[in-house]
């Protein structure tokens, strides 16, 4: 399975121009090493049309979807919409999301379903005060096959960059955290072997200084970047080190 490293861009950067350089220039280098790695890339919904026209290695993915089609939901994305701009990923259920945005368990559940329907990649990140809890809100009757298809992330709040006191995770323990998720999913697909196949990632300050002690861990599939991510040199170091 090849390892994946998601940019997270949050609500940065502010103008087209600097979105278009910083998409280019991972996906200039990416060439490379577009065999071992993969690689996408989650910017603001207002530079779709313009990274989309640039878009070849590097995927692209939304940070958060609405919960429904179309119709009269004010302010809401659909997944048509993303759709229409090539975007293959979104992450849902992030923490920040959840946090000032009132984004709930069963949210997430209703998103996922979604997007999984207009074969739209769902990566779902779990933080850490009760991740059996969050998982089973966010699966709630999705099929074997559905559940398969997801990317999941063990993020803990507390380890994000931006967070107020932010700690840094050690790999040690996410590798525990991440093998605590694979046997969730062991559990629900009655299969070892089937869980051992889904991507689990890692996020929470993942720097170029750090990367090696959660890269080192072969269940830990790849990881979800956010500050480093907006410094070219910082995630391409990320990159390569997953690329191993
Ligand atoms: P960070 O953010 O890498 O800046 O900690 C990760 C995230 O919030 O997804």
């Amino acid at each position: 399975m090849k390892k994946l490293v998601v940019a997270n861009w949050k609500m940065n950067p502010q103008t087209p121009a600097e979105a278009k350089k910083l998409f280019a220039s991972v996906e200039h280098r990416l060439h490379s090493i577009e065999k071992e790695v993969e690689v996408a890339v989650c910017p603001p919904f207002v530079f779709f049309p313009i990274l989309s026209q640039h878009a070849g290695n590097v995927r692209l993915g939304a940070q958060n979807m609405s919960a429904e089609e179309k119709g009269a939901w004010t302010g809401e994305i659909s997944p048509l919409h993303l759709k229409s701009f090539k975007v293959e990923y979104v992450i849902l259920g992030h923490s920040e999301r959840r946090e000032y945005f009132g984004e709930t368990g069963s949210m997430v559940n209703k998103k996922a379903y979604l997007a999984l329907k207009h074969k739209i990649t769902p990566i779902i990140c779990l933080g850490a005060e009760n991740i059996t809890k969050q998982f089973n809100a966010v699966t709630r009757e999705l099929r074997d096959i559905e559940l398969q298809k997801i990317v999941y992330v063990y993020e803990p709040a507390w380890a994000i960059s931006t967070a107020k006191n932010s700690k840094p995770e050690t790999g040690d323990h996410v590798n525990e955290q991440v093998l605590h998720i694979e046997n969730l999913l062991a559990k629900k697909l009655r299969s070892q072997a089937k869980a051992k196949n889904i991507r689990i990632l890692y996020g929470g300050s993942v720097n170029k200084g750090n990367v090696h002690d959660f890269a080192k861990h072969p269940a830990i599939d790849g990881c979800l970047v956010g500050a480093a991510s907006l410094d070219s040199e910082n995630f391409w170091q990320v990159i390569k080190e997953f690329s191993k």
